[in-house]
């Protein structure tokens, strides 16, 4: 399919998509929004006082909801691309990827933190599986840097999408976590590959 095309398709299905509106009249940055509400009403990981890294943050929706939840806590969050200011909300940009960077976003917190919630996913190429390679290493990633950084009954929700890597995360986080388990929101598009992992409770080493 040309290019002009595909973007043509995009716009018809935006203005379809009930999300996008609903986001559009609340004033949430992103259709994304809808999911971290949804999670949140399943797994209630976001209170009043919860302090939260919010990793792959840009534009914005997900540090709106959790901001305004956790409006006695602390919000950072972590974008690669830059991000438009959000009131109590601290943002860096950086790669996450990027081990120097991790250290700089703990040093942040002089305690450790009680959710880090996760939307990263890699830029798309236009091959699905290696795409999807790419983001279930970011998830990969959140879930190694939960270890060192949550308090022990921590929550760390991460975006995952549905390929040959789902039971190497699975295992990881099975190893690191006391409960774990999945769960795709409503709002997240039926063909989308993309679900959400729920993990609570750090394993004692
Ligand atoms: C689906 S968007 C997040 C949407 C966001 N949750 C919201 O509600 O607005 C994914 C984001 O992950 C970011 N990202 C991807 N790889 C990253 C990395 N290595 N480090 C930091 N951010 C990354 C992208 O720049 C992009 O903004």
């Amino acid at each position: 399919m040309k290019k002009n095309k595909i973007s043509k398709n995009w716009i018809r299905e935006q203005h379809k998509d009930i999300y996008v509106k609903k986001s559009r009249s609340i004033g949430y940055r992103s259709r994304s929004a809808f999911k971290l509400i949804e999670l949140n009403d399943k797994f209630h990981f976001l209170k009043k006082k919860t302090f939260i890294i919010d990793l792959g943050s840009s534009p914005g929706g997900w540090s709106q909801v959790a901001s305004e939840i956790a409006i006695q806590g602390k919000v950072i969050s972590i974008d690669k691309k830059e991000m438009d200011k959000i009131e109590n909300v601290d943002f860096l940009q950086g790669d996450f990827s990027d081990e120097v960077f991790q250290e700089k976003i703990k040093d942040k917190f002089s305690n450790k933190v009680d959710v880090i919630i996760s939307d990263m996913a890699a830029d798309t190429t236009g091959n699905k599986s290696l795409d999807c390679i790419r983001t279930n290493s970011l998830c990969i990633e959140a879930i190694s840097f939960s270890r060192s950084i949550l308090v022990d009954d921590g929550t760390l929700v991460s975006k995952i999408f549905m390929g040959d890597e789902f039971n190497e995360v699975r295992e990881l986080a099975n190893k690191i976590f006391k409960k774990v388990g999945f769960y795709k929101p409503s709002s997240s598009k039926d063909f989308s590959k993309e679900t959400y992992i729920h993990c609570k409770g750090l394993k004692s080493l």
